[in-house]
Order: structure tokens, then sequence, then C-alpha cells
């Protein structure tokens, strides 16, 4: 079974990802945690030049650029993890680019959707978490760690990332389970556990 939990930066899913996969594991399952982009050789390679806020990347490279960390993950990873009749926990996967470079950066729900095609080989999750807080309060949870180059875009930014993850819902209404992430972890935790039936 593969899950993703998605949301904007902030909104508890890396805390979520974690709690669930270790309810998973004391009721026996083996769960692989992987996180985008990143967990793989490349992929964390890929990782530094996006986040670097030194980096000047267009929106197609962008989109690329997570695109090819993710076919790496795909490949090395999750696939591997699934044939083994694993659960596959990621803190975020396609719906991030839907949203953060469909929708944000303006390329297009379907033009990001064609490109992670190829990444993914049409490999999407079962279930999806969106993890959801207004944007003031998951700015406010990132706290004081210094941002890197996407968390340091502006408000209008992160607005627009949330109409784009709402977006992305509405296209895979089937697929994404809208979670009110407010309140204390363990209240979300059970909030994911219901709408995704686990
Ligand atoms: P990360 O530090 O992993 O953020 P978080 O801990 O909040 O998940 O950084 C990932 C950043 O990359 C985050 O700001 C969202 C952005 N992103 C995209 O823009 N497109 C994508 O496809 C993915 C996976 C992430």
């Amino acid at each position: 079974m593969f899950i993703s939990f998605e949301g904007l930066d902030g909104c508890g899913k890396t805390t979520q990802a974690a709690m669930l996969a270790a309810a998973l594991e004391l009721e026996g399952r083996t769960v692989v945690r992987v996180r985008e982009p990143g967990g793989t050789p490349i992929g964390e390679r890929i990782r530094e030049l996006l986040l670097d806020g030194d980096s000047v990347i267009g929106g197609a490279a962008e989109a690329l650029l997570y695109a090819a960390a993710r076919a790496q993950l795909v490949d090395q990873v999750i696939l591997p993890a699934l044939a083994r009749g694993e659960v596959v926990v990621a803190d975020r996967f396609i719906d991030s680019s839907l949203a953060y470079q469909g929708v944000a950066r303006g390329l297009g729900l379907e033009q990001v959707l064609q490109a992670n095609e190829l990444a993914t080989g049409g490999l999407m999750p079962d279930i999806t978490l969106l993890l959801e807080l207004p944007p003031e309060l998951a700015a406010a949870r990132r706290g004081d760690t210094p941002p890197d180059r996407i968390e340091s875009e502006s408000d209008g930014f992160h607005a627009a990332v949330a109409e784009g993850f709402a977006a992305a819902a509405a296209r895979f209404p089937e697929r994404i389970h809208v979670v009110d992430a407010s309140g204390p972890p363990r209240a979300v935790l059970a909030r994911v556990r219901e709408a995704a039936n686990l």
C-alpha cells in the first residue's frame, strides 16, 4: 500500500507520517518512509539544488528537477518496497508538484501531470492525506528555522499553493482525503486514520 501526506510547509506532515508509520509498525506492518525531494543519492543532490536559496531556477526546470528526483525514488525505493508487500509512507509526492509548480508557479495541472507520467510510470498513491491548515498558521508553525528557497517565497505564493492543493483534491477526489490539521498531533492522527480507514 502506498500512502502519501501532502500540505503546506509547516502543516505537520512529517510528524503525522512518523506517527502513522509507528502505529502501523506496532500492528506488524513493515513500513518504508520516504521524503521528497530526496531519498536516493541522486535525489538528495537534486534536493540541494532545489532548496538552495542561491539557485535561480525557471518554473519548467523546477518541475522537471522535482520529477527527476521522484523518478529515481520510484525506481529505487518505492516500487521495490511495494513489490515486497510493504507499506510506503511518503512525505510529499506528485500533489506537491501539482500545487507548487502546477498552480503556484503557473505551469498548469495537466502539464505537470504529463511530466510526472514519465517520472512515475503512472504510479499514484493509493491514499493521499492532505493536511489542511490556514496558511498563516502553517507559517507560524514553521517557526524560527532558516527558510529554504521555497519557504522564503511570499505569503501570496503560499496562498496559491493552498489553492493548488485544493485543485488537486478536486481533480482526484477518490484518492485525496482532506484532513483538518489543527489541534494536537494525536487528534490529527485520529482524523488521518479515520479518513484513510487505516
Ligand atoms: P522540505 O524541506 O522537504 O519541506 P517540508 O519539510 O515542508 O516537506 O522541502 C520541500 C520543499 O519543496 C517544500 O517547500 C515544497 C517543495 N516541493 C515542490 O515545490 N514541489 C514538489 O514536487 C515537492 C515534492 C516539493
